[in-house]
């Protein structure tokens, strides 16, 4: 509450669970929050200082980069907290001050129910910040932790129940060479982390984008049966994102889209993945459910190595 910057720091998959801390932290908190990889915050001489807080994320607590980071900012006089899920490990241990994920082992490659867990835990973070802020009222905070703790496990169980009509979406997908997931506001950070999935575990080359700036250049890589994947679970964005998927449509992808049930119906997208939740938080961390389980059965029909994927390691120790 105190510190006159917040800085989110962590790499891949981490940080994009950071992605969703600074965009809620922006929203609810009111206040400017950094999001960035650990990789280039550690050598670009960082502007922090004593009355900042820099929160690193890690589910193993040894990433080479993010503890670098961390030392860094601590030499700088920062204030630091680890979210991190192995309980004594290193940036656990360093970190003036510590949440434990408590996601349980996370053995595969890839990282899921960590990131789950992470997102969560921002949200959680960023709406007592802007309790403690003033604002919004407690009965906003309760709201959005009594949807967090009982309405998001619901909607993970119901999404991972029904992956028959997943496993149909990776069947359209899985012979393609490229793919796109797009989103706007918080659906573009959850685009950052299905893009990931799928890309690791099943070699398909992806990539997230704004949805509003594919006019910007991109459009001219989307032809015939491209796969442009995209979520919608801000409400106020999803006629937008929308449109933006019918530009897509128009020059021959195949559509994914991705939104709370009560808004999104059958005609949106080539194939639709109806969220059963309401709120934008709770649907967007859904939303990278839906996008884990999408990876995973790409990957298999691929035939790729879904837990051990070539070229990777699951804690990177070393730059
Ligand atoms: C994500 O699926 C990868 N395993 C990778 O991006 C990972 O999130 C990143 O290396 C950070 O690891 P950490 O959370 O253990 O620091």
């Amino acid at each position: 509450k105190n510190s006159s910057d917040i800085r989110i720091v962590a790499c891949g998959t981490a940080m994009h669970a950071g992605l969703f801390g600074k965009y809620i932290t922006e929203k609810l908190a009111r206040r400017p929050c950094e999001c960035e990889l650990a990789t280039e915050f550690r050598y670009k001489n960082p502007i922090v200082g004593k009355d900042d807080a820099v929160i690193v994320i890690s589910q193993a607590g040894e990433t080479a980069d993010s503890l670098a980071a961390l030392r860094l900012a601590k030499e700088k006089g920062a204030f630091t907290l680890g979210i991190v899920n192995v309980a004594a490990s290193s940036i656990a241990r360093e970190a003036d001050n510590v949440i434990y994920t408590r996601a349980g082992p996370e053995i595969a490659v890839a990282s899921t129910k960590a990131f789950t867990v992470q997102a969560t835990v921002m949200t959680l973070l960023s709406v007592a910040i802007a309790l403690e802020s003033g604002k919004i009222d407690a009965e906003t905070a309760k709201r959005i932790t009594s949807e967090l703790t009982y309405e998001l496990p619901e909607a993970i169980k119901i999404i991972s129940g029904d992956d028959g009509h997943i496993k149909k979406i990776a069947a359209a997908i899985a012979k393609s060479e490229n793919a796109f997931f797009i989103g706007r506001g918080i659906d573009r950070y959850a685009a950052e982390e299905g893009s990931l999935k799928l890309k690791e575990i099943s070699y398909i080359h992806s990539e997230a984008y704004a949805a509003g700036e594919l006019k910007h250049g991109t459009l001219s890589l989307i032809g015939d049966g491209v796969p442009v994947i995209a979520s919608a679970c801000d409400r106020a964005l999803y006629e937008k994102t929308k449109a933006g998927l019918s530009e897509a449509k128009a020059r021959g992808a195949m559509t994914v889209f991705v939104s709370p049930a009560d808004i999104c119906t059958e005609k949106d997208g080539d194939f639709v993945i109806a969220l059963p939740c309401i709120s934008e938080y709770i649907a967007a961390i859904s939303a990278v459910t839906a996008y884990q389980l999408l990876a995973y059965h790409t990957a298999v029909m691929r035939k790729t190595d879904v837990d051990m994927p070539k070229n990777l390691a699951k804690s990177v120790t070393v730059e």
